[in-house]
């Protein structure tokens, strides 16, 4: 086996592991990542060889490819998803836990060969702008050529790494295989995983990553969820910072005032969307910018406010539902150097998803690579199926997207998928109310994660599958960033674009107009805005949201719309009880009062 490292790489203890794990995990080869263009293209053109990654059409998406993975494989594995502090406790009830000694005996056994039959590459990357001083290094072992590509869009990946790394710096070491070794002369498969056994591991107090048998998304592509939001946040709770599942975006008034806001919806809730809004016409000289559209990593300035960056360098995003009408951005980024995982192909050579086109093509190859016409009844593309794209092909992207110092937030949004019982905007009146809005927050789930979707769960801050230890301590860590940053600290809202009528048919039309929303919660924070003083807190009145061209909203549906029903929030309490129960030895006593206080207004 050649191994060989680069001579630009000094750091032993770093030269070290690769050793060790390549002694495990016997690969045929290892190729040290550079993430040079050459480089790239090679190991596309190796990929589309073995049939990994199809061309599509140069003459519709320049450099573009299209990847299908195995239907084993189309999403993150919430139930294979853990996390392995020393005390089990720290873990908290919303992560899977196993003794580190007793996980790490089954790691070993699992990756003892597990890349025979394979290369495997040694990727460095950094989780915010190289060399900055809220940036932070990993390096990610992998078996997967798909993988090496991905990590050179959605991070900042390359030999610079190194340099930053010197011979002594720490870094987040994050092994991870398909699962699949190839005997002598096995023939590899275009999308190689393990079937039966997949494992998402992490050890918090070691700031290690271990992921095997998925070659998908978060379960693969380590800086991102595993790395950036489990690790990070106990990182953040350690250092006093905070790592969020927050899109981040700027938002302009034509007078040129500009805030920086950042929102956490649960997977598949609209954060690329709305972080990539594009205003309806009657905010003609309002402009929306793109930080991020997925995870933020928060921090006190200097001046004592909350500086927020984005630690990824791309958009791995849901396709489905993604058009010219819903984010014209999305599709405008999408035109060149895109890697499409799980959409359906045209017969010319593109893509399709459902809801791209009004029109739905009269013939298509589905992500399982079988004939389709609308006639199927199936899905062409997988739900979660998605597109891989660099930051900066993004129109609406902000000046200060990569800005080492971030940006200062002057507000926090927090939404669920609520097809009933949420209204569609207010804000809370006190931080705590807020953290507490925040942490018993409901989502409908979605095919972001295996699982059934659409059944109501508790996910609080959007966070409950990326937080990397106890829940309880997570709140309190909120309490306590709010204590540190006092008058800095931003407001709090919290949205619903998700409600339904009798016919199950959304109210509120969203995205653009989530703008209209977006101009009140802004008109709040600059204290122009009025509203309303309901059970949960401020509330617009009809007539304090811009209804220009949407005469459709009247202020009978705007009322459905905010409807705050004491016998359905009752019921919700009692959702809130179980939830915070689980909670019980780690709850924040001032999370507690106030669930005393919101029963006492509904007299329960
Ligand atoms: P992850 O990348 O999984 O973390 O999710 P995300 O929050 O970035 O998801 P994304 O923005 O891609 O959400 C896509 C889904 O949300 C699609 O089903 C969209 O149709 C839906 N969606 C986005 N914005 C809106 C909106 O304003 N109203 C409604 N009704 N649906 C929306
Ligand atoms: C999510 O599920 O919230 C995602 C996609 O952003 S993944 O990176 O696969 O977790
Ligand atoms: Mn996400």
């Amino acid at each position: 086996m050649q191994f060989a490292p680069p001579a630009y790489i000094k750091h032993q203890a770093l030269l070290k592991w690769v050793a060790d794990i390549a002694a495990l995990t016997k690969p045929n080869a290892i190729h040290w990542v550079d993430g040079s263009a050459e480089e790239n293209e090679m190991l596309l053109a190796q990929m589309e060889a073995a049939g990994t990654l199809k061309k599509l059409n140069p003459a519709k998406r320049r450099n573009s490819y299209a990847a299908f993975s195995d239907p084993s494989d189309v999403a993150r594995v919430e139930d294979r998803t853990y996390v392995c502090s020393k005390e089990k406790a720290d873990s908290g009830p919303n992560n899977n836990w196993m003794a580190p000694a007793e996980m790490r005996t089954t790691l070993n056994g699992l990756f003892d060969g597990c890349m025979r039959g394979r290369t495997m590459y040694v990727i460095p990357f950094s989780m915010g702008p190289l060399g900055s001083p809220i940036a932070h290094i990993g390096i990610e072992i992998t078996d997967s050529a798909y993988v090496v590509a991905s990590m050179r869009i959605m991070t900042r990946m390359g030999r610079a790494v190194y340099d930053v790394l010197g011979s002594d710096r720490p870094f987040v070491p994050a092994v991870h295989s398909v699962g699949m070794p190839l005997a002598d002369g096995q023939v590899d498969v275009a999308w190689p995983c393990n079937k039966d056994t997949k494992y998402i591991v992490h050890f918090p107090e070691t700031r290690e990553i271990w992921s095997y048998g998925s070659g998908y998304g978060g379960n693969a592509l380590l800086g991102k969820k595993c790395f950036a939001l489990r690790i990070a946040s106990t990182m953040g709770r350690d250092q006093g910072w905070l790592a969020e599942h927050m899109l981040i975006l700027g938002v302009e008034n034509p007078a040129g005032k500009k805030h920086y806001v950042a929102a956490a919806f649960p997977s598949a809730c609209g954060k690329t969307n709305f972080a990539m809004l594009i205003p309806p016409k009657t905010y003609a000289g309002w402009k929306v910018t793109t930080v991020g559209d997925d995870i933020a990593w928060i921090k006190p300035g200097a001046d004592g406010k909350l500086y927020a960056i984005n630690p990824e360098n791309g958009y791995f995003g849901v396709a489905p539902g993604t058009s010219v009408k819903s984010n014209p951005n999305a599709m405008a980024m999408l035109h060149e150097n895109v890697i499409f995982t799980n959409v359906a192909l045209t017969d010319d050579g593109d893509v399709w998803w459902e809801g791209m086109s009004k029109e739905v093509p009269a013939h298509l190859t589905d992500w399982q690579g079988k004939d389709w016409t609308p006639a199927s009844g199936t899905k062409a593309a997988h739900p979660n199926a998605r597109f891989t794209v660099s930051a900066t092909q993004c129109p609406s992207l902000d000046a200060a997207w990569d800005d080492p110092a971030g940006v200062p937030i002057s507000a926090f949004i927090f939404g669920g998928r609520r097809s009933s019982t949420v209204p569609l905007v207010f804000e809370a009146k006190t931080w705590e109310d807020g953290v507490y809005m925040a942490a018993t927050m409901g989502s409908e789930t979605t095919a972001a994660a295996v699982g059934a979707t659409g059944q109501t769960r508790r996910d609080p801050f959007a966070m409950l599958p990326f937080c990397g230890y106890h829940m309880g301590d997570y709140f309190q860590h909120w309490l306590s960033m709010g204590e540190k940053v006092k008058q800095h600290a931003p407001r709090i809202f919290c949205v619903n674009w998700f409600r339904v009528d009798e016919d199950g048919k959304f109210i509120w039309p969203g995205f653009g107009d989530n703008m209209r929303v977006l101009e009140w919660m802004v008109g709040r924070v600059n204290g122009q805005a009025a509203a309303n003083e309901t059970l949960l807190g401020w509330a617009p009145n009809y007539a304090d949201l811009n209804w220009t061209d949407m005469a459709e909203m009247d202020s009978a549906l705007f009322d459905k719309l905010m409807t705050l029903d004491a016998e359905t929030w009752r019921q919700e309490l009692v959702l809130h009880d179980e939830w915070l129960a689980k909670l019980a030895d780690r709850l924040p006593a001032a999370l507690a009062a106030k669930r005393a206080r919101l029963g006492k207004a509904l007299a329960v």
